[in-house]
């Protein structure tokens, strides 16, 4: 199905219905995981904050939670460097069960520079929950814990997701037609 969305056509890939389907199994699921512990669920700014809204309020275990933010490579990756930290989390990491809360898992240079990042600060452990994994994009080793869908190689927007800041409020997950 595809639908207009601010003069773009956008091609519905995973309904919001299907989201908040999988968001309750990954919610029960991290529930069963961690009983008897207290994670603190870190979310990545931007991307992650509807998952990470949506997610926490699934959960049936006590939670801290905290955000970080993490500079994006955008186009021409191999020449920007290492990824720049524009917010540090402020909860103890130190002994702490760490939950990160990432939007997507494309490249993974990103995630896998923030996780080095945090298992510097000793946590207990140190687990990746995504909502959406291209795998085929992989360029840097780095896996979630928690997958919500695999996705093909396509650029999407929707439910936090943004293209050029844009579209991150729609409720479902879409294809911008027109971009490729
Ligand atoms: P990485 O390439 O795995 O380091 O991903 C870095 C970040 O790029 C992700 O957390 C997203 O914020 C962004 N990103 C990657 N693919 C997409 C996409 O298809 N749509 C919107 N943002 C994306
Ligand atoms: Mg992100």
């Amino acid at each position: 199905m595809s639908t207009t969305v601010h003069r773009r056509r956008v091609e519905v890939m995973i309904s919001a219905d299907q989201i908040a389907e999988r968001v309750r199994q990954l919610a029960a699921q991290i529930s069963a995981d961690y009983a008897g512990r207290q994670p603190l669920v870190i979310g990545v700014l931007k991307g992650a904050w509807v998952l990470m809204a949506d997610l926490v309020r699934q959960l049936t275990i006590p939670v801290r939670c905290d955000f970080v933010r993490v500079s994006s490579y955008g186009l021409g990756t191999e020449t920007s460097g290492q990824p720049q930290l524009l917010l540090d989390v402020r909860e103890p990491v130190a002994g702490a069960d760490v939950l990160v809360v990432d939007d997507i898992l494309d490249t993974g240079i990103s995630v896998a520079w923030l996780l080095d990042h945090l298992r510097k600060k000793n946590p207990a452990s140190l687990r990746l929950c995504v909502l959406l994994d291209k795998t085929e994009r992989r360029r840097v080793p780095a896996a979630a814990d928690y997958v919500g869908f695999p996705i093909p190689d396509l650029f999407v927007v929707g439910y936090g997701l943004d293209c050029g800041e844009q579209f991150r409020e729609l409720p479902f997950v879409g294809h911008v037609k027109g971009d490729e």
